[in-house]
Formats: structure tokens, sequence, C-alpha cells
């Protein structure tokens, strides 16, 4: 249920393992797409897999829930769990979800929690369906946390680095370790509550590295240090280890900024002070500005000025924008009458900023006398760009690199001032 990236990658996973898959979403148009071999958003490799398995005969998709449900031994739930105002989960499509579970159920099924949802939920869920049950038939709701990243969500869910399985039923646990007795990889077994919780711990330290790293950039730039160098050195610890240790502009993203936040609002709840992930929170919100101001200081004057973003997505290998920290650089000098130009290969600019700002398809439709240029997402595609013919376009050759994507001397080589976060000039 709910054929978003966890939905659907997971559905072509369990497709990879031989079994048959129904996938049901309360939206018409992407269930139309996805029966036409279409996936609704970008993701690599997937439509690959969709339309074999389309053709196996392994997945089906519907938009009635009624035979979704009663045809179905593990209903798995990869809803959106969005953001209240107040930082803590919504949990509306997921009590939806149990609720049409509960209308249809007929015989013994596991439900499976795979959206992240916050400690407790699993206990919900069952009194979701209970409520809306017509008549008691056993089932057990069981927590499963994804770990896959978008841009490489298939790679991650067909080689998971851990199972983990939150359940208070053996029964369940049963089924669950059946389905993916494929997988050669370790299993974690727990009560839901702790999955739950796994789920978001491990978000929660991932963001909280990349805002240590940052803030980390930020001492090296006063002392005179590449942070690369510091993130290399430290990161060849396996105590530490050397990944999400790149400093930059910070994270963006579906998972991370909405993560932390729903932590520390589990955490108010329960009279708990997180004060570290508060400050992996504020951190990465200052981030993006600590980085205009770097520009600012440099190009003067930012009103008037002609400058072109590179990357839109809060990642590469992906179209998603939400919480991109590039939106936020973009609206900051919006504000401060810069003229924009943004350039990313799959990611559209949001309507509102569209009407406003220019979005080119290419390079080479730089505008003459750019002034700046600013790397908001590392696309591997910037690093083999004819460089000198993009500085013959530019009135001031300044590059700001927000993801210290580029060999700092190589592009100081070819005539370009270069900055970077965390970067000794
Ligand atoms: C994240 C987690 O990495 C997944 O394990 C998890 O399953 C997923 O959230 C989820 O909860 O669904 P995702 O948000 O797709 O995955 O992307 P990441 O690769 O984690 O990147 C998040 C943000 O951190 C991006 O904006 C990225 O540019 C930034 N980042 C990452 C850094 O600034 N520095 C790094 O070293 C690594």
């Amino acid at each position: 249920m709910g054929t978003g990236y966890v939905g659907t990658t997971t559905a072509l996973t369990l497709c990879e393992l031989g079994h048959q898959v129904i996938g049901y979403d309360v939206d018409p148009l992407k269930i139309a797409s996805l029966q036409n071999k279409n996936l609704h958003f970008y993701e690599p490799g997937l439509k690959d897999l969709l339309v074999k398995h389309l053709h196996s005969g392994n997945i089906r998709f519907t938009e009635n829930i009624k035979q979704a449900v009663q045809q179905s031994e593990i209903i798995f739930i990869c809803v959106g769990t969005p953001q209240n105002d107040d930082g803590s989960a919504n949990l509306e499509y997921v009590q939806q979800a149990a609720t049409m579970i509960g209308n249809y159920l007929n015989n013994y099924k596991v439900i499976v929690n795979k959206s992240t949802v916050p400690v407790g939920t699993a206990e919900k869920v069952t009194k979701w369906i209970h409520d809306s049950m017509v008549s008691p038939i056993q089932y057990d709701v069981i927590s499963n946390p994804e770990f896959l990243k978008e841009g490489t969500a298939l790679a991650d869910s067909l080689n998971p680095e851990r199972i983990v399985i939150g359940s208070h039923s053996e029964k369940a646990t049963d089924k669950m370790k059946n389905l993916y007795s494929k997988f050669k990889t370790t299993f974690v077994h727990t009560t839901p509550q702790t999955a739950e919780l796994i789920k978001y711990a491990a978000n929660s330290f991932l963001a909280t590295k990349i805002s240590f790293i940052n803030e980390i950039a930020r001492l090296c730039e006063n002392v005179n240090v590449d942070v690369k160098d510091v993130a290399f050195g430290i990161g060849l610890d396996s105590r530490i280890g050397s990944s999400f240790l790149q400093a930059g502009i910070g994270y963006g993203g579906s998972c991370f900024p909405k993560d932390v936040l729903a932590l520390l609002s589990t955490a108010q709840q329960n009279n708990t002070n997180l004060s570290l992930l508060e400050k992996t929170y504020s951190i990465n919100n200052t981030q993006p500005f600590y980085f205009i101001e770097k520009i600012k200081n440099k190009l003067k004057d930012i009103k008037g000025k002609n400058i072109a973003i590179l990357g839109l997505s809060f990642k590469p290998h992906t179209d998603d924008i939400r919480e991109s920290p590039a939106l936020k650089i973009i609206e900051e000098l919006y504000k401060q009458s810069a003229n924009i130009f943004v350039h990313d290969p799959v990611a559209k600019l949001p309507k509102i900023l569209s009407q406003k700002i220019t979005q080119i398809h290419s390079i080479h439709s730089l505008p003459e006398n750019t002034d700046a240029l600013i790397i908001c997402t590392d696309w591997p595609e910037y690093e083999t760009f004819d460089w000198l013919q993009v500085k013959q376009k530019m009135r001031n050759p300044y590059i700001f690199d927000g993801r210290n994507m580029l060999n700092a001397s190589n592009m100081t080589k070819l005539g370009f001032y270069y900055d970077g976060i965390g970067y000794r000039q």
C-alpha cells in the first residue's frame, strides 16, 4: 500500500526474490502510470525492473483495495508520514491504510509497517485495524523499517546491510524470515517499538555526522585547513567510518529533516532532552546561509548579479527537490535581487519559482556575463564540464562549490576563483 519510492522499490525487490506482489495506491494516476510501465518519479534502474516484472507477471497494480487486501498474505504499509506543524510525524495516511485493511480483512495476515513511524505506531495500527474490522480475524502488526537511499534505492534494497524485524509474534516473524530467506544478511529481531526507534536513531545519527563535519568545516576555514583532508583522516578509523562526512550546504530530502524533527518531538513528548540532535538540526538550518555569506563577501553586492545555480535536487541521481538546500539558496539570492539561472539534469523548478527564475537545460545556455556559479548538488556531470568554455561566458570566473566536488587546484589553474566549504584558500 503506497507506491512511492519505498513502496515501489520494496515491491520490485520482493518480485526479484520470486514473490507475487500487488501494488495499491489511493492515487489512480500513479496506478495507471505504473500499469503503463512508467514510474511517476526518477530512480535509476527501477523502470527496467518494473518492465521486467510486469512481463513476468510477478507484479500487478490495482485501485481495488478489497482485492489487494484479500489476495495478500503479507501487507506492507509504505505510505508517507509527512510533518505536522509541530514537527511530529503525521500518521493520517497510515491510519487510512490500517482502516482499509481492517475493513476487508478476510483471514490471518501480517501487516508490516515499512513507513517511517514513531515509537508506538505498531500498537496504534493494531488498534486501528481492530476498530475497523467487520468480524474478528487474527492478524499481527510488525515493524520492518526501510534503509534505502534515493538515487541508489534499488541497489540498497537488493543488498540490505541488515533487516530489522520488530515483532511480538513468532508466527509473523517466521513469515517475514521466510519472505526474506534469500537475503544473506544480518537479521535483527526486536520488539516493534525498538525497530521503530532504530529507524529514527539511524537517520538522526547520519544527520548528526553531516552536521558535525559541517561545523568542523567552519573551523577549518578559520585555521587554514581543508575539511576534506580532515574527513579522510578521521574516516579511516573504522570506529568513525568515512561515509556521511562530506561537508556541504547541509542535508535535505524527504527523510533527514523530517525525521530529526519527529525524533525531537517524540523525545519532548517523553520528557527527554535530545540536545545534541537539536544542534544537528540548527547547524543544518544555518549551513546554506553560512555559505551565502561567503558568496556575499566575495561578490560584495548580490543585487543585479547574474548567478547560475548548478543542481536543484537534494542529492544527485534523483529529481526530488523536497527540502533541498538549493531551494534555500535560490530563495535567499532572489530576495537579494540576483538574476538567477538554474541547471539540473533531471529536477525541475517548482511552479512558484519557475515564474521568477529561469531554468537552463545546458550549461552552454549560461547567460553572458555570469558573475558566479554555485554548485548545490554534486551531479557527476559537473566534474566533466568543459570548464574553460564555461569560463569564457563569465564576467567574473567565480565558482562556489557547495558540495566540495571539484578539484580546487585544477579550477584555480584554469583561472577560476574557487571556494568550497571548509576549504583552505
Ligand atoms: C536517507 C538515509 O540515508 C537512508 O538510509 C534512509 O532509508 C532514508 O533517508 C529514508 O529514511 O527513507 P536519503 O534521504 O535518500 O536517505 O539520502 P542520503 O543519501 O542519506 O542523503 C541525505 C542528504 O544528506 C542529502 O541532501 C545529501 O546531499 C546529504 N549528505 C549526505 C551530505 O551533505 N553529506 C554526506 O556526507 C552525505
